[in-house]
């Protein structure tokens, strides 16, 4: 790593072929707040330690992939390192060059329906999007010339192996996922999520009518299929707590 990001957060490094999640959470869990955008933000307080580390997440990956419905929360976002910690662009930039990664990650979407704002920056900045076919042609006359469109499967939910192999095939070995819970959900029910940054922010959210998930979505584990995991590092910064675990089972 640069100098200028080893001495913000010390080493930090992936093997060659891994899928990593990044999520802030409150207190009791929560990481969503129903229909209020860009719920991450919110829950971190826009912390700066937890726009760094997502920054440098970002910065290690070859592809972000993402739900649509996060997309559909997080109006004028970009998911690159540099937008979310302007600051440390050029280190970002640099760290990206030594290990060999094009100047920005990939944006990858999921969605089954096709539902995709298709004015929102991040997909006019380019995106790859694994849909549907029905997604697909829903999408297809729509989309901005910096997006490429794959059809996986022929409707409802697309098999989360599938989407890893396409991804795989067009050369995205490292891959960060910011969500939100439907995707990590998928990852985690098919066994393919190696690693979870979790960011507990010091905050008590609450629920109570609006559903407010947690990190995963769509799968129950415990108590027959928990899935217990290693803790790779904890590191602390003022009243905020960030957590890497190792998940493979
Ligand atoms: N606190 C945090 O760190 C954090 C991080 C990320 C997101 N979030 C929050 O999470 C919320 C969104 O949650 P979410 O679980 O709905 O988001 P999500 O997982 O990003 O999106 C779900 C949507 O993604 C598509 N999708 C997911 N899995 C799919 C599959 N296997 N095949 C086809 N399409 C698939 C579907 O889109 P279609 O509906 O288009 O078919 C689905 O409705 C937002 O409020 C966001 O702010 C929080």
């Amino acid at each position: 790593m640069p100098d200028e990001l080893a001495r913000v957060y010390g080493a930090l490094g992936f093997g060659d072929r891994v899928i990593y999640s990044n999520f802030v959470e409150s207190i009791d869990g929560v990481v969503t707040l129903g229909s209020k955008p860009s719920a991450g933000s919110e829950i971190s307080g826009r912390n700066q330690a937890d726009r760094f580390l997502m920054g440098l997440l970002r910065a290690c990956a070859d592809a972000v992939l993402l739900g649509a419905g996060t997309l559909r929360a997080t109006p004028g976002h970009q998911w690159t390192p540099e937008h979310i910690f302007p600051d440390f662009a050029d280190a970002f930039a640099e760290l990206r060059s030594v290990l060999g990664r094009k100047p920005r990650p990939r944006l990858v979407l999921l969605t089954a329906s096709g539902d995709v704002p298709v004015s929102h920056p991040a997909v006019i900045a380019g995106a790859t999007i694994v849909t549907t076919t029905a997604g697909a042609a829903a999408l297809k006359d729509r989309l901005p010339d910096s997006c490429d469109l794959v059809a996986l499967g022929a409707g409802g939910a697309l098999d989360m192996e599938q989407v890893v192999m396409e991804m795989r095939d067009r050369g995205y070995e490292v891959i960060l996922t910011e969500g939100g819970p439907h995707v990590a959900g998928d990852l985690v029910g098919a066994n393919l999520l190696d690693e979870a940054f979790v960011t507990i922010s010091p905050v008590v959210a609450g629920r109570d009518r609006e559903t407010r998930l947690g990190m995963v979505a769509g799968v129950e584990l415990l108590p027959a299929r928990g899935l217990w995991a290693r803790l790779l590092s904890a590191r602390r910064h003022g009243d905020f707590l960030f957590l890497r675990y190792g998940l493979k089972r």
